[in-house]
């Protein structure tokens, strides 16, 4: 073959590669609303920096002679870069044996996997398969399994995040699940364990795929689903977002962006934003909006256990994980989904040298039978022991109040958080004066002449020696009580000041958290 001979060669390799499953099944995959998994890889990376490897790979226990080989096989899978830093992608290529997951795009994966270890950066993963290659039996799920342990192993070490963009059934579901963050898109993607065929026939119950596992089922009700989006673009835009508040790996820190926001900014309307009255509900965002740079975040788990908030935002340039108790919702009651949620969130942040910002405003834990059978124990001391384990910088603000086991809970000093302050009108105490007094004050209440007289008396006496933040400021269980509208700058001159905070946990393997 001469030298044009074999460019032409591999130029039409190339082209049956980048065709997949060839035209036919890409103007279908087009006609579901659904972009292919190169053109999804293309708004995702930064134009002309993708560099794709094993394009060239295909099943070889197929018949040598089979000229009409599935060059690619049905994942796509290389590196490049969003907004300038590395990124490793893999697209499952639905327009291939429905992007099934065969031994070849296990290894694909794998090795995408491997390389992005190595040289730590993200895994993006945008998924769309029917899951295991049913074809090629154990050697399907094998090569599962070899993409399930590359997860467990880079949990923690290169940021893993998961865009469903089509079906994802059975243990396919199990990857994502394991990765730092899942997206999915409205209408078009799916995930599950068993489909509605199977559920009718197994329980009787009736359900469709997008009510069983769509965007919106796993983004409020399951919280499986992180972040959701109304189509493909607005995903990648989403994770695009992300990508630029965490750092590429457990060893780096997360971008610093010169934003240009003063760090001492006074919160002037603060005040008129969080009423005084410590039951009268407000919106925590508005307090996150003004306390970050510009008023610029992003919210993980949006829809999902919205009685308390997590999102990742910028305070002097430099990102911060913020969790807040929401008193628009449930009065920003801790309750199974929200310790999960938050706990989930806390780990995210420790893995990734990214400090929390935590604000209190929480009555307590919710109360219920229903809490207490879905194993609240459980659940809450996640939020503890995700809190205590933490060794990134760890600054609390008790805006109103901070009651009970949820005082503890939410970044406390016991926890190991290095800097709380309080707001000069906040109750720091083991719970409100009304439940209080009909405990401690109960035969006194009883022997009144005017009972309901005798209760206010010894409600306001309550709030008068309990309910301020003065008590635990004496005892250095906070550092200081603070004017609100000097918040940001006080959490900016802390985070600056731990910047080079060095802690280190006793060795062992891992601890136990209580899954
Ligand atoms: C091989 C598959 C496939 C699979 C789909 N295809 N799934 N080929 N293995 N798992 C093929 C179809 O045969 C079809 O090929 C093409 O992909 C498109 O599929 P359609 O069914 O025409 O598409 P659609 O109607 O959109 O339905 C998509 C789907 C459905 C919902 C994903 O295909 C489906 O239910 N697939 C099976 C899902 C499943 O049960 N997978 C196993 C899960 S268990 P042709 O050539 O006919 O167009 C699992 C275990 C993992 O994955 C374990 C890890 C531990």
């Amino acid at each position: 073959m001469s030298f044009d001979e074999q460019l032409e060669y591999l130029a039409d390799l190339k082209r049956r590669a980048a065709l997949g499953g060839g035209q036919d099944r890409i103007d279908a995959q087009h006609e579901r609303g659904k972009m292919t998994a190169r053109e999804r890889i293309a708004m995702l990376v930064d134009p002309g920096t993708f560099e794709e490897i094993d394009a060239l790979a295909v099943d070889w226990s197929e018949n040598e002679s089979t000229v009409e080989r599935d060059y690619g096989e049905a994942v796509v899978t290389g590196w490049g870069r969003v907004e300038g830093r590395p990124v490793y992608v893999y697209a499952q290529d639905f327009t291939l044996f429905g992007g099934s997951v065969s031994k070849v795009v296990g290894e694909k994966i794998a090795k995408t996997m491997d390389l992005a270890v190595k040289t730590g950066a993200p895994v993006v993963g945008l998924n769309d398969s029917g899951g295991a290659r049913i074809q090629e039996g154990v050697d399907a799920l094998a090569g599962y399994g070899e993409i399930f342990i590359r997860n467990v192993r880079a949990s923690g070490v290169i940021p893993q995040i998961s865009v469903i963009m089509g079906p994802c059934a059975g243990g396919a579901v199990y990857s994502p699940a394991i990765t730092d963050f899942i997206f999915m898109v409205e209408g078009t993607s799916q995930m599950y364990i068993t489909g509605p065929e199977v559920i009718a026939s197994v329980t009787g119950e009736r359900t469709t795929f997008e009510e069983l596992g769509g965007a919106k089922s796993h983004s409020a009700k399951s919280g499986v689903a992180h972040f959701s989006a109304a189509d493909e673009q607005e995903c990648i835009d989403q994770v695009k977002r992300l990508l630029s508040f965490i750092p590429s790996n457990n060893m780096d820190d997360a971008p610093y962006i010169d934003t240009g926001d003063d760090p001492n900014r006074s919160l002037d309307d603060i005040l008129s934003i969080v009423p005084a009255e410590e039951t009268l509900p407000y919106d925590v965002r508005d307090v996150i909006e003004r306390l970050v740079d510009n008023g610029d975040f992003i919210e993980v788990h949006e829809s999902f256990a919205q009685n308390i908030v997590c999102a990742l935002g910028r305070i002097d340039g430099h990102s911060v994980g913020v969790v807040a108790n929401q008193p628009m919702y449930l009065g920003g009651v801790l309750d199974i989904d929200s310790s999960r949620k938050a706990a989930r969130f806390v780990r995210f942040c420790d893995s990734f040298n990214i400090p929390v910002v935590t604000l209190v405003d929480v009555p307590g834990y919710l109360p219920g039978v229903a809490q207490e059978y879905g194993g609240i124990i459980t659940h809450g001391a996640k939020l503890l022991y995700a809190y205590a384990e933490a060794t990134v910088p760890k600054i609390t603000v008790i805006t109103r109040k901070g009651f009970g086991g949820a005082y503890d809970a939410m970044g406390s000093k016991h926890l190991g958080a290095d800097v709380n302050y309080a707001w000069p009108g906040a109750a720091i105490a083991v719970m409100g004066g009304d439940q209080a007094v009909n405990i401690i004050g109960r035969r006194e209440i009883q022997a009144a002449e005017d009972q309901a007289a005798r209760r206010t008396e010894l409600v306001q006496d309550y709030k008068r020696r309990y309910e301020h933040p003065y008590i635990a400021a004496a005892k250095g269980y906070i550092d200081d009580v603070i004017d609100p509208r000097q918040t940001r700058s006080k959490i900016a001159h802390a985070l600056e000041m731990l910047r080079s905070k060095a802690e280190t946990l006793p060795a062992k393997k891992h601890g136990n958290i209580p899954l």
